[in-house]
């Protein structure tokens, strides 16, 4: 069971009744990781992979450390993980570094978040890649039936998210790889919403590539991770070359390095890696486990308590047994920036609202062309901001709509 008095005096950002219902968007980050950062910049700044000094050694050994850590949060090999800036840097570099060709077809969901989708209309505007869109009802539920026709022999990838940043629905990963694995398609998981919060084997899920966000997961923006399965490393392209990418360059040749620092060119984000590894470790420690089954408590609430609110229609499943804790909904007649407005203006709550960054899903599944309001928890919220958040809807109910 998870303390979450304890969890919250690692957050400086709770305070002053501040109710923080948008970790979907970005978490916040705690103490430990932001002083593990500063260690950095105090105590071994200098740039890794090149220095031959101590101190250069030292970054270098606290940099691989938390690829190490990183990589142990999902069970993936270091060698496997690629620091990148968030998980669309890693949708990007895979979409672009597998050689795509004419007449490659695309699998995709109608769900997805931009970012693991104009990446693919990009594709078919450029080689004219056949991208098909499997869709959802409106609960978020997928037909494997779909997958399995959509799928065929000239399927280059399938690539899905693992838990929608709308609706909060998961997505039967293991059963589509098998799909796309049997077919001789690679499967890619934008896995965004679903690594900060429960526990992931990429071995268990049997993915080619997972790409997540550190800024979602309790640590600093600017560091994401992109997992390569070890047998694909050598075959994706990087979406950037230079320094520290190389094994040797000539002045008319160069040989680009095996593994992730072929596609970390440049100083990478030293400090975020760091700092990333930190929350990972930090995660850990809590548990995956303690956080998912906290998220559950909150989510149960909260899906009872807005079935209760007047005028509200939540949108996606309505029950929690694959759901995790983010929640759309409308309230009838009344613009969705105007109850996220009302919500931090009456009780300081913030919650994020509009087209969530999923305009299919938005305009062809949920007909909420104008956007939701959308509230998610973590695991620093507790049961007392749940409920003051409910009051505080109930009473925006009775007043603007
Ligand atoms: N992907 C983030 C969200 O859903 C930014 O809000």
């Amino acid at each position: 069971m998870l303390d979450v008095d304890s969890i919250r005096k690692d957050f400086p950002f709770i305070k002053n009744g501040r109710i923080y219902f948008d970790s979907t968007a970005t978490s916040l980050t705690p103490e430990p990781v932001l002083n593990k950062m500063l260690e950095y910049y105090r105590e071994y700044r200098s740039n890794v992979g090149r220095g031959i000094y101590k101190i250069s050694q030292l970054a270098t050994e606290e940099y691989e450390n938390a690829r190490k850590k990183v990589a142990g949060l999902i069970n993936a090999k270091p060698n496997e993980l690629v620091f990148l800036r968030n998980s669309s840097e890693g949708l990007n570099l895979v979409a672009n570094g597998i050689r795509l060709r004419r007449g490659d077809e695309i699998v995709t969901t109608i769900q997805e978040h931009h970012s693991n989708f104009i990446i693919w209309l990009r594709a078919k505007e450029r080689l004219g890649s056949d991208v098909k869109v499997v869709s959802c009802n409106k609960s978020g539920s997928f037909n494997l039936e779909d997958f399995d026709k959509s799928v065929t022999k000239k399927t280059k990838i399938v690539s899905v998210t693992h838990v929608s940043n709308v609706l909060g629905a998961l997505t039967p990963i293991k059963e589509i790889a098998k799909i796309a694995h049997e077919k001789g398609s690679l499967i890619m998981v934008d896995a965004a919403q679903s690594v900060p919060h429960m526990k992931i084997d990429v071995r268990d899920l049997g993915v080619d590539f997972l790409a997540f966000s550190g800024h979602k997961m309790c640590g600093p923006t600017g560091a994401g991770g992109l997992y390569i399965k070890e047998t694909l490393l050598e075959s994706v392209e990087p979406l950037c070359i230079g320094g520290g990418t190389i094994d040797d360059v000539g002045v008319d040749y160069y040989k680009i390095k095996k593994g992730p620092a072929k596609f970390e060119a440049g100083t990478p984000p030293i400090a975020e890696a760091i700092g990333l590894g930190e929350a990972a470790n930090y995660l850990s420690q809590i548990g995956m486990g303690n956080i998912s089954d906290h998220e559950h408590r909150l989510a149960k609430m909260m899906l009872d308590g807005l079935l209760q609110v007047r005028g509200v229609r939540v949108h996606g499943p309505l029950s929690l047994e694959n759901k995790t804790g983010i929640f759309s909904f409308n309230i009838s007649g009344i613009d969705s920036h105007d109850v996220a407005m009302a919500l931090d203006a009456s009780s300081n709550i913030m919650v994020r609202s509009g087209h969530h960054c999923a305009l299919p899903l938005m305009k062809e599944v949920l007909n909420e062309r104008a956007g939701s309001v959308r509230a998610s928890v973590y695991l620093y919220n507790t049961e007392e901001e749940v409920n003051t958040f409910l009051n505080a809807l109930e009473e925006i109910s009775k007043t603007l709509s």
